[in-house]
């Protein structure tokens, strides 16, 4: 049966190995998966993706931006996964909208809200894995790790805020959110992201 499975969390959290073990852990469960990304995951998201990234903006052309994106992704892409039957782990999705625009650039949280209603069109993941980790251990990885895009230049008071957006957002949705404790080692942090998988039972 397919299942959408979202993974968020601030810059640096490590969520991208979890990612790629998950996908390669249900394919050999037999599952046929569909990885993919936001911002991006269809060839226009992925223009959106580029200028989103790397021109300078306000909050509102980014949510402008981001839910443009979507709309295509979610139509070209992730529907018509679920629709054949695979299981799509996605690499963000609103949730990051709500966290990164809502609580780090101080966006209206019920714009978001309605803005989510006309894209989703009832579309909400099965499962969205958090992996929470203090701002400054996620600056620390992120330095060792690679160059910063314009919102990884964002000093920890910004993380600090997208983190509180998360924390809000899981609040409001505890049936389908599960937090990750990240600050641990990859190993400890793959136990955590089986056992959420395993405890719903659906492989
Ligand atoms: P990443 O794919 O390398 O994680 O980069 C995407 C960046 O975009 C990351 O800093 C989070 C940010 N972002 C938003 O600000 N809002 C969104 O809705 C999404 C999906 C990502």
């Amino acid at each position: 049966m397919s299942r959408f499975i979202t993974f968020e969390g601030i810059d640096g959290a490590g969520k991208s190995s979890h990612i790629d073990a998950l996908s390669q852990w249900l394919r050999e469960h037999g599952q046929r998966v569909v990885s993919t990304r936001e911002p991006g995951g269809t060839p226009l998201a992925e223009k959106l993706r580029e200028l989103f990234l790397h021109d300078e903006m306000d909050a509102l052309t980014e949510t402008l931006l981001v839910f443009a994106a979507r709309r295509d992704h979610l139509r070209a892409c992730i529907e018509p996964a679920l629709a054949a039957g695979a299981t799509v782990l996605c690499d963000r999705f609103t949730d990051a909208t709500f966290a990164y625009q809502g609580g780090g650039r101080g966006f209206d949280w019920s714009v978001l809200g309605s803005m989510e209603h006309w894209v989703h069109e009832g579309r909400q993941p099965d499962l969205t894995l958090w992996f929470d980790v203090d701002p400054v251990i996620a600056a620390q990885r992120r330095a060792a790790a690679r160059v910063p895009d314009r919102l990884e230049r964002l000093d920890v008071a910004f993380f600090e805020r997208v983190r509180a957006g998360y924390a809000r957002r899981c609040a409001e949705h505890p049936e389908r959110f599960a937090r990750i404790d990240a600050a641990g080692d990859v190993g400890a942090v793959w136990q955590q992201v089986r056992q959420q998988v395993n405890r719903r039972g659906w492989w």
